[in-house]
C-alpha cells in the first residue's frame, strides 16, 4: 500500500464510521476501558479486548460486545514488556481480520512523594503508562497501514499530564510525555492514520469518600465528577472525524484544568 494513496483517509469533509472497524481497547475489563468498549460496539465497532489480570471481567465484556454470535476477541498481555506487546499485536495480525483503530487506556496510578520516590517506582509507571503507550502505537500503525482506510488511535493521557501534581511527579511526567508523543506520532503516522488524546480529569467508580477527591469534584466547575460514558464518548468522537484532527489532546474533565 502506498503512504500516498493511504491520504484517501483524510478526504476533506469525510467522516470515519465506526461501523464494522476493528478496534483494540487496552486495559478494557473494568472502569473507562470497559466503558470505551461497550460505547465503540453500540456504535458498531468489532471490539478486540485486551487485559492484563482480570481474565473474569474482560470475558463478561466479550460477551456483552458479542459480534455475530461470538463475543469479542480477547488479548492477554503484560504491557510492561515489549516482547508481550508484539505477541499480542502479532496475535493480531495472524487473526487475518487486520486493525482499524487503537485505544490505549491501560494505565498504572500510585502516590509516591517525590523524596521517596526509587528507579522501581519510576519504572512501574512510566513502562505502562509512556513506553507501552508508545511500543502499542508502534505496532498498531503497522497493521493500520495495511487498510486502504487508515486507522485512528486515540491515547488516554490525563489532567496530571496539564497540571503539576506534588506527590506525582513520575505519574505526571508519563502523561505529559503521552500528550507530547501524541503530537509526534500524528506527525510520524500522517495522514493515514490520526493520533489523538483524550485527558479525563476525576472519573471515580467505587465509593469516593478520600478528601481529596471530594476536594477535586468540589472544585469541578461542571459541579460533578466524570463517568466512564463521558470519556467513551470523547473517544468515539475523535475516532470518527475526519482525518483533519490530528496531534490533539482534549481534557474531559468537567473545566478541572481551568481552575
Ligand atoms: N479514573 C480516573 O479518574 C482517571 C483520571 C485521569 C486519567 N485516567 C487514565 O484513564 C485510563 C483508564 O483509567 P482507569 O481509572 O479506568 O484505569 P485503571 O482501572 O487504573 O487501569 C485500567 C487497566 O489497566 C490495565 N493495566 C495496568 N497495568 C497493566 C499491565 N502492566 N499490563 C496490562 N494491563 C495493565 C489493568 O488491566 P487488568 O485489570 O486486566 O490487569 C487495568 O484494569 C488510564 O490510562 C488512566 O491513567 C483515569
Amino acid at each position: 500500500m502506498q503512504w500516498s494513496t493511504l491520504a484517501a483517509s483524510s478526504s476533506p469533509g469525510g467522516k470515519w464510521p465506526l461501523e464494522d472497524k476493528r478496534i483494540l481497547i487496552t486495559g478494557a475489563a473494568k472502569r473507562i476501558g470497559r466503558s470505551i468498549a461497550l460505547h465503540l460496539h453500540e456504535k458498531g465497532a468489532r471490539v478486540l479486548l485486551h487485559y492484563g489480570h482480570s481474565r473474569q471481567a474482560a470475558e463478561e465484556v466479550a460477551s456483552a460486545c458479542a459480534w455475530r454470535g461470538r463475543p469479542a476477541p480477547l488479548y492477554q498481555a503484560d504491557l510492561s514488556k515489549v516482547d508481550e506487546i508484539e505477541r499480542m499485536f502479532s496475535e493480531i495480525g495472524e487473526s487475518g481480520d487486520g486493525l482499524d483503530g487503537l485505544v490505549n487506556n491501560a494505565g498504572r496510578f500510585k502516590r509516591v512523594p517525590a523524596l521517596e520516590m526509587t528507579e522501581a517506582d519510576w519504572d512501574y509507571i512510566h513502562s505502562v503508562n509512556l513506553k507501552a503507550v508508545f511500543f502499542c502505537c508502534q505496532q498498531a500503525a503497522k497493521l493500520m497501514l495495511e487498510r486502504e482506510t487508515g486507522g485512528r488511535i486515540v491515547n488516554l493521557s490525563s489532567l496530571g499530564g496539564i497540571r503539576a501534581w506534588g506527590d506525582y511527579a513520575h505519574y505526571c511526567a508519563s502523561k505529559a510525555g503521552v500528550i507530547h508523543m501524541t503530537r509526534s506520532l500524528a506527525k510520524a503516522f500522517s495522514p493515514a492514520i490520526t493520533v489523538n488524546s483524550v485527558a479525563p480529569g476525576i472519573v471515580p467508580f467505587e465509593a469516593h469518600d478520600q478528601p481529596h477527591v471530594l476536594a477535586g469534584i468540589q472544585l469541578t466547575p461542571a459541579g460533578r465528577a466524570g463517568s466512564g460514558e463521558d470519556i467513551a464518548e470523547t473517544v468515539a468522537f475523535l475516532m470518527s472525524q475526519s482525518g483533519f484532527v490530528t496531534g490533539q489532546t482534549v481534557a474531559v474533565d468537567g473545566g478541572l484544568n481551568l481552575v
